[in-house]
């Protein structure tokens, strides 16, 4: 979810609707603002995009110069309009946005419906305002010190918040006062002159300010058009940093393209060559890097790596996994974020823990890294979005440079993150066995990428048409073996996402254990074949799904005449050494799942239930 507040001279409105359209890869459920008109809320709330929530307000959008606004990512309830934020406490004298799991609700709630407080969503949000509102009913006002009672109110209630929290709140009886605080969800203080913004993170304020605090965990700010402050939950005011705001502010129109997905997709040769700008060293045939911030005896005495993301993120990092394994000969752990929290697996010393992720901003991503730092690890970041809170948790990284990736299912974040990987491997391989000539070679290899990625996209008209027989298929199965493992991973997922194909990749030799039984004529299996190691054990796994009757299409390399006596549908990609491949053989997989979910009318750039990145637990 999306939280955005603003306080100031200005009409609030503009830049609540701005910022929640910047703050809408959080999640796109629902939206809603409430603008404080001097006397009263004005509250509108709205069922799905922001787009809607505009359309709700009409030409007479509510004025007033403080307010709230938030984006929702379903969690406790339904996207329904009562579920929507902003929700108000007591009789409406308290009014708040949400994001974050509060864990211990129901007793809360159990607790005010005692009192009398009546609800009127399913969500664990609401809890908090109605709180605040009884704990305002308790506090007394102290003379000559009007913003006390209510930051009191709201310091006692957050005290008894279990779980996660970045909440803004505001007061019908404080016009232009408002009050954030954060527990484990992102959140930062815009600073302007005469104006105060809140957001969960840095992207609404750019254009509006240029200097940014972050917020840190059990803080509480209290802003006001004349300054603010912030305070630690238990023991009062604490100094902050006042940054300089960095944002990336690229591309993000549409550039002619009918679906953020596909000019992503299509600007993957470019992405990938910024990601590699500056970072191939051809005098010591390695890879520089310069956020990485390792000494050489760090660098040396690196035992283990562990690779942790969600999602997709996660799929770069079983790519990354055999890259360094294969290339560096470290031993490489493959985690998902969300089990690496709380799994406390042991970690030798000397192990470096790697975030992979697009934004930045995911919840279990961002914890999985805090715990592991805390148990003093080093842990680095490979990331797109600029100074995003996982790029400044971690001790260092290397950012993708892929630029603003709209489209939920990430396509031109993947190659760039195996790109990356790629060079560490390469980075790594070079401390330890490669040699000058090995490293020469995967130089001029990684240079040639860009251009196969190119040819690989002149696919989309083939692609088209494969997608045409196959759209209405209920299940397909993706089969890769090796560096193509996670492309049928990958692959699948994507399909999943877009176009709700049930979809399932798996190792190649695997399928015969339990996955073939799903293959019939009417399930279509991709297999990914490219030249190399595996291709003819691939094959032969080819011809056992096709013995049962099961159409095949196959991602293969342009030199292979063997293979249409196998596969119904033929994809050339070109031939990359076969520790890349998985950049060039996954192009055609976002392609084919594009071109259905666009046949079945699905939206391609905000498919359901789904959120470009998720920030809550
Ligand atoms: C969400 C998105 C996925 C993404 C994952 C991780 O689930 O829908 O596309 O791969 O989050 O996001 P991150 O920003 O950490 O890479």
């Amino acid at each position: 979810c999306g939280i955005v507040g603003y306080v100031g001279a200005d009409e609030a409105c503009p830049f609540l609707i701005d910022g929640l359209r910047r703050l809408e890869y959080r999640g796109y459920d629902s939206s809603g603002v409430a603008i404080h008109s001097g006397a009263s809320f004005d509250i509108t709330r709205s069922v799905g995009r922001i787009d809607s929530l505009v359309g709700r307000m009409g030409d007479s959008p509510a004025k007033g110069t403080m307010g709230i606004g938030h984006t929702r990512w379903a969690t406790h309830g339904p996207a329904t309009e009562p579920n929507a934020h902003p929700h108000q406490g007591g009789d409406g004298e308290v009014v708040l946005v949400h994001n974050g799991v509060i864990e211990n609700f129901q007793i809360l709630k159990d607790e005010l419906i005692e009192k009398g407080y009546q609800f009127k969503s399913e969500t664990d949000s609401e809890v908090a305002a109605h709180l605040i509102a009884e704990n305002l009913k308790n506090t007394p006002e102290i003379e000559g010190q009007p913003n006390l009672r209510f930051l009191t109110a709201v310091q006692t209630s957050v005290a008894r918040l279990r779980g996660t929290y970045g909440l803004a709140v505001a007061f019908r009886d404080r016009p232009n006062f408002m009050i954030a605080a954060r527990f484990g969800s992102p959140l930062v203080i815009g600073v302007g002159k005469g104006e105060y913004f809140v957001s969960s993170d840095a992207s609404p304020l750019a254009g509006r300010t240029d200097r940014i605090v972050y917020m840190a965990d059990h803080q509480i700010a209290v802003l006001t058009p004349d300054g603010f402050s912030v305070l630690h939950r238990d023991s009062g005011k604490v100094r902050v940093d006042i940054r300089p705001l960095e944002v990336d502010t690229g591309d993000v129109s549409l550039g002619g393209y009918d679906h953020y997905m596909l000019k992503e997709i299509f600007e993957q040769p470019e992405s990938i060559r910024n990601a590699m700008r500056g970072r191939l060293d051809d005098q010591d045939a390695t890879a520089v890097f310069g956020g990485l911030n390792l000494t050489p005896q760090q660098l040396r005495s690196v035992e283990r790596i562990i690779l942790t993301g969600c999602g997709t993120s996660w799929h770069s990092a079983l790519v990354g996994e055999y890259l360094i394994e294969g290339l560096a000969r470290i031993p490489v752990s493959v985690e998902y974020a969300s089990e690496l929290r709380y799994r406390n697996p042991p970690i030798e010393n000397n192990t470096l823990v790697f975030g992979i992720t697009q934004s930045g901003e995911t919840a279990d991503t961002l914890a999985a890294l805090r715990e592991t730092k805390r148990k003093g690890h080093r842990t680095l970041a490979i990331c797109n979005v600029v100074a995003s809170s996982i790029a400044q948790a971690a001790d260092g990284g290397v950012y993708l440079h892929a630029g603003p990736e709209i489209g939920v299912a990430s396509t031109k974040a993947y190659t760039s993150q195996c790109c990356v990987l790629a060079m560490l491997a390469l980075y790594f391989g070079r401390t330890r066995h490669l040699s000058f000539e090995g490293g020469q070679r995967l130089i001029e290899e990684l240079r040639r990428l860009p251009t196969a990625v190119q040819q690989a996209l002149t696919c989309d008209e083939q692609v088209r048409d494969v997608a045409k027989k196959y759209c209405d298929a209920t299940n397909v199965l993706y089969l890769g073996r090796q560096y193509n493992f996670p492309t049928a991973l990958e692959g699948a997922l994507k399909l999943k996402e877009i176009s709700y194909i049930h979809a399932e990749g798996y190792p190649a030799a695997e399928m015969k254990h339990g996955p073939i039984a799903l293959v019939d004529e009417k399930t279509p299996s991709v297999f990914i074949v490219p030249r190399g190691t595996t291709h003819d054990k691939v094959m032969a796994n080819m011809e056992e799904v096709k013995a049962r009757g099961g159409p095949i299409i196959a991602v293969a390399s342009h030199d292979d005449p063997h293979i249409e006596a196998i596969a119904d549908d033929v994809i050339r990609v070109p031939q990359v050494q076969e520790f890349l491949q998985p950049i060039v053989t996954v192009v055609p997989l976002q392609l084919l799942s594009y071109h259905i979910a666009l046949l079945r009318g699905c939206d391609v750039d905000k498919p359901r239930n789904l959120a470009k990145s998720v920030t809550v637990e």
